[in-house]
Formats: C-alpha cells, sequence, structure tokens
C-alpha cells in the first residue's frame, strides 16, 4: 500500500457566516487549516443554520455564505484537498441534530456559556430554542461526517466534548457508528483586540482588523488601537511590554520590532509612526488574500461550482452515515 492509500484522519470544521473574517480567524483557525490539509481528509463547513440563532437578514446571510467560502479560499484551502460546502445545503445535518438531541440531556446545554449569556441578556423566556440546542447541531456537523479531529479555538472545545458524549451514548444506545472526535486546539501566541491587551479580537467587539480591509482602513482601525497611557507626547518614553501595538510588530514585521522598541523606549518612536509602520506591514502580509478574495468575488459562478461539487461530496459521505444510523435503529 502506498502512503496515499492509507486513510488519513477526517477534520471537520466549520465557521458561521455572521461577521467578515478578521485576522484573529486567519491565525488561529484558517491558516493552519491550510497549512495541515494534506494530512488530513478535510470538511470545511460554512455554518449558515447556526447563523439563524441570530436572526440575519436573508440577503447578507447569502452574501457572508458566498463571501466566507471565498475567504477560505483565498487563505488557502484547496478545493481539490477540501470539501468546502454550506451545512443548509445537505439537510442530513438536521435529520441527525433530531437524533442526537434525544440523547442529549437539557443539563448539559443548560451549562453552556454561550447559552448561560444569551438567556441572561434576554431571558429565558425569549430566547430561541436554537441557541440552547446550538451544541448538538454542531455535534451533528461533527458526526455526520464521522470526524476525528476537529481543530477549533479555545472556547468551543466543550461543544466538542459535548459532541464526542452525544457519540458515545449513540454507541452505546445503538451500535459503534461514530468515532469519537477530539478538539485539534492551535496554539497559537493570541493577537490582543485594538481596545486593550486584555481584550480578545472578536468579531462583535469591532476592534479587529478584517481580512478584506483595504490598506487604509487598516490604518485607520491601527491608530485607534490603545497604547501605553504614560507615553501621552510624542517624545515620550513609552513601555513597549505593555503595548498592543507591539504585539502586532512582533507577529507582522518581526525583522523591525527590536528597532521599534527601543525606539519607543527611548522616545525617539512616537506611536503615530509606530501604528503607520505597523499599519502597512499588515496590509502588505494581507495584499495576496485581498487580491486573491477579488479574483474570486469577481467570479461569483466559479465560487458557486465549487460550493455545489464540494456539496456532492459532503452529501455522499452524509448519506452513508443515515444509512448505518438508520441500520443500527432499525429504520432502514
Ligand atoms: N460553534 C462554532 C463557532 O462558533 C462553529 C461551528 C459549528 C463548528 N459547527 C461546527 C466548529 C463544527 C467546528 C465543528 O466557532
Amino acid at each position: 500500500m502506498s502512503p496515499t492509500d492509507t486513510p488519513r484522519p477526517r477534520v471537520l470544521s466549520g465557521i458561521q457566516p455572521d461577521f467578515s473574517l478578521h485576522l484573529g480567524n486567519y491565525l488561529g483557525a484558517l491558516r493552519n487549516w491550510a497549512r495541515d490539509q494534506d494530512r488530513f481528509e478535510n470538511y470545511f463547513c460554512i455554518v449558515d443554520l447556526h447563523a439563524l440563532t441570530q436572526h440575519p437578514d436573508p440577503e447578507r446571510l447569502r452574501a457572508l455564505t458566498l463571501e466566507l467560502a471565498a475567504m477560505y479560499m483565498a487563505c488557502g484551502l484547496d478545493p481539490k484537498r477540501c470539501e468546502i460546502f454550506v451545512q443548509s445545503h445537505v439537510p442530513a445535518h438536521s435529520q441527525l441534530c433530531w437524533i442526537l438531541e434525544t440523547l442529549t440531556p437539557m443539563g448539559w446545554l443548560d451549562r453552556m456559556t454561550q447559552f448561560k449569556a444569551r438567556s441572561q441578556a434576554q431571558g429565558r423566556e425569549r430566547i430561541n430554542t436554537g441557541v440552547f440546542t446550538y451544541p448538538v447541531l454542531q455535534a451533528a456537523d461533527i458526526l455526520l461526517y464521522r470526524g476525528d479531529l476537529v481543530p477549533v479555538g479555545e472556547d468551543q472545545v466543550p461543544h466538542v466534548e459535548i459532541a464526542r458524549e452525544i457519540a458515545r451514548r449513540f454507541n452505546a444506545q445503538y451500535g459503534p457508528v461514530f468515532p469519537e472526535p477530539e478538539p485539534k486546539l492551535t496554539h497559537f501566541p493570541r493577537l490582543p483586540g485594538l481596545d486593550g491587551l486584555d481584550r480578545k479580537m472578536s468579531k462583535s467587539a469591532g476592534n479587529t482588523i478584517l481580512l478584506s480591509d483595504p490598506p487604509a482602513t487598516i490604518l485607520a482601525r491601527m491608530k485607534t488601537a490603545v497604547t501605553d497611557p504614560q507615553k501621552v507626547r510624542r517624545n515620550d518614553p513609552g513601555r513597549p511590554e505593555i503595548c498592543l501595538v507591539e504585539r502586532y510588530h512582533r507577529k507582522f514585521n518581526a525583522a523591525e520590532v527590536a528597532e521599534i522598541d527601543a525606539g519607543c523606549r527611548s522616545g525617539a518612536l512616537g506611536c503615530v509612526e509606530c501604528k503607520t509602520r505597523i499599519a502597512a506591514a499588515v496590509a502588505d502580509h494581507l495584499a495576496p488574500f485581498r487580491e486573491k478574495r477579488e479574483r474570486l468575488a469577481a467570479r461569483p459562478a466559479e465560487v458557486g461550482a465549487i460550493l455545489a461539487s464540494g456539496e456532492d461530496r459532503a452529501r455522499a459521505r452524509a448519506r452513508s452515515t443515515m444509512e448505518q444510523v438508520r441500520a443500527v435503529m432499525h429504520m432502514g
């Protein structure tokens, strides 16, 4: 058997098409998915059904779905090596979700942080049930493709654990159909949000740089970044170790970071110049994505065709899992 015949572990992951992607999504997720795509059999889903829990405008959801597909590819996911598809186009996600819901105790879902936060904000009376059952649909996404590994960030680990518990329960109750999926964590020094060193980049906080931002926007966003409060005037000495802009230099402008640190400390380098330089470095770094994304955006039919062929192969895999599910449940 040649090495290419050995079955590779299967990965499945997904992103909600609810906002445009930002630098943190790229460093934490997409860059690693793309880098590892030869080691695995890859399923990358655009989870539009999950996004419905936030009641998006349908046209905007559609636009963000296509944009996310283009972004997956602009970040290097190769449709020849990955199945890239839209969750709602494969009806088996919802079918399997129902079966898995019957195996999921409400207590597990009650304890999920996202549900707790949103039900506190909106009240249990008004929050939609989709926010509650969200992790079960996520388990269905993973189990439908019999995923072994789920590349996600820390915040998603409880969701993958629920998927594993559900797989275990299903296998115990009906027969061994599902592997127990494991999270595949990406370890990378987190880039802080622009509003503070301790802030996480987040889509909703608006403290990010988007992968699609043109250079002028990157500069404008970077100018809002919080810096050392002791460096009030241009020539005041600053403390690079507590400055989040310095973290960006370390990541995207490593060659100049020693000089930047020294200039900040001595007062020779002002914050405006420091920000202008990092904005240019980030813009250079993002230029290839932006170009590739623009090329794809100009050819929506091509993106549509890629999603259609991803859907065909995803459906075939899903069909075979559902046949096994029905067989062990005597629903065939
Ligand atoms: N809940 C994930 C997030 O918010 C998105 C998601 C949905 C997902 N289904 C998935 C991630 C399956 C990994 C695998 O980021």
